[in-house]
């Protein structure tokens, strides 16, 4: 498929990188210097701007959302819009976009870098639909919600990664601080949080893993009562809670 993809930033980087490998990309943003240098690294083409690409029949907008109207306006053409710009909803992209109407709105996460994104996604057709999800299968898993729901879902994968690093980050430093060198810490964690991710896809609940590794008496036992005293889930509920909210926020 020929892609066309607007704003090589933190996000566009990572997509190039994952749909370069199946796709014919091309990659346009403000810095053509830039531009060609993600393009060589990615093994995708560099463009001036969208007027220089013929017939793409997807064009891909990453370009944070204060500068995503100047970008639609000058989509022509019958291709597939996807914008990854958090809190624009699709009626004020098709008011945007001079007659376009195929628009898919997605909420990815950074994790398209090793094409392991959650990718939840809004559409109202299904002929772009079958076409999105041709490209994006490669990038990660594809979730369709109700548009409302790309909020909290915003929260959980789109911010989520931060979420998660945050107690990686703390479970690493406590276990450097215990003696264990930081590279094996790293290590550990990071598969601990890839098997229990694997056990979820399993359909294994969170509750199911807890109660599974908690012996009466035991080690987990010990820590999770130290969560509980310290009232770790209200917090985290609080995160999750607050990031939706400002997701709604955004969207006004
Ligand atoms: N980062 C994430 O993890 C993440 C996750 C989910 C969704 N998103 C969404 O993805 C979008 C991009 O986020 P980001 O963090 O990747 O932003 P970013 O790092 O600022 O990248 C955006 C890039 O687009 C360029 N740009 C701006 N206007 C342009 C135009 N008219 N034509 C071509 N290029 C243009 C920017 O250049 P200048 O810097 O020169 O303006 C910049 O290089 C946002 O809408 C965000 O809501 C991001």
């Amino acid at each position: 498929m020929r892609i066309a993809l607007i704003g090589i930033g933190r996000l566009g980087k990572a997509l190039a990188t994952a749909l370069s490998k199946k796709h014919e990309l091309i990659l346009v943003d403000k810095d053509f210097e830039e531009t060609k240098k993600s393009a060589e690294k990615t093994g995708g083409k560099a463009a001036k701007g969208l007027n220089e690409i013929k017939n793409p029949e997807m064009i891909i907008i990453a370009v944070k959302p204060a500068h995503v109207q100047e970008v639609i306006g000058q989509i022509k053409g019958p291709a597939t819009v996807v914008s990854c710009a958090a809190g624009i909803p699709i009626r004020k992209l098709e008011e945007w976009g001079t007659g376009t109407r195929n628009i898919i709105r997605i909420m990815p996460n950074i994790a398209a870098e090793c094409n392991e994104a959650v990718i939840a996604y809004a559409t109202n057709d299904e002929q772009n639909e079958k076409r999105f999800l041709a490209a994006f299968s490669s990038v990660g898993v594809c979730l369709k919600v109700e548009e409302k729901n790309l909020d909290p879902i915003t929260a959980i994968s789109g911010s989520g990664p931060a979420f998660l690093a945050f107690f990686a980050k703390a479970m690493i430093a406590e276990a450097v601080a215990e003696g264990l060198d930081e590279a094996t810490a790293q290590k550990a964690v990071a598969q601990t949080l890839i098997g229990t991710g694997q056990l979820m896809l399993w359909d294994w609940s969170p509750q199911k893993i807890i109660e599974t590794v908690a012996s009466p008496g035991g080690t987990t036992e010990a820590g999770l009562k130290m969560l509980e005293a310290d009232k770790a889930s209200e917090a985290v509920k609080k995160a999750v809670k607050f990031a939706t909210e400002k997701a709604r926020e955004l969207g006004k």
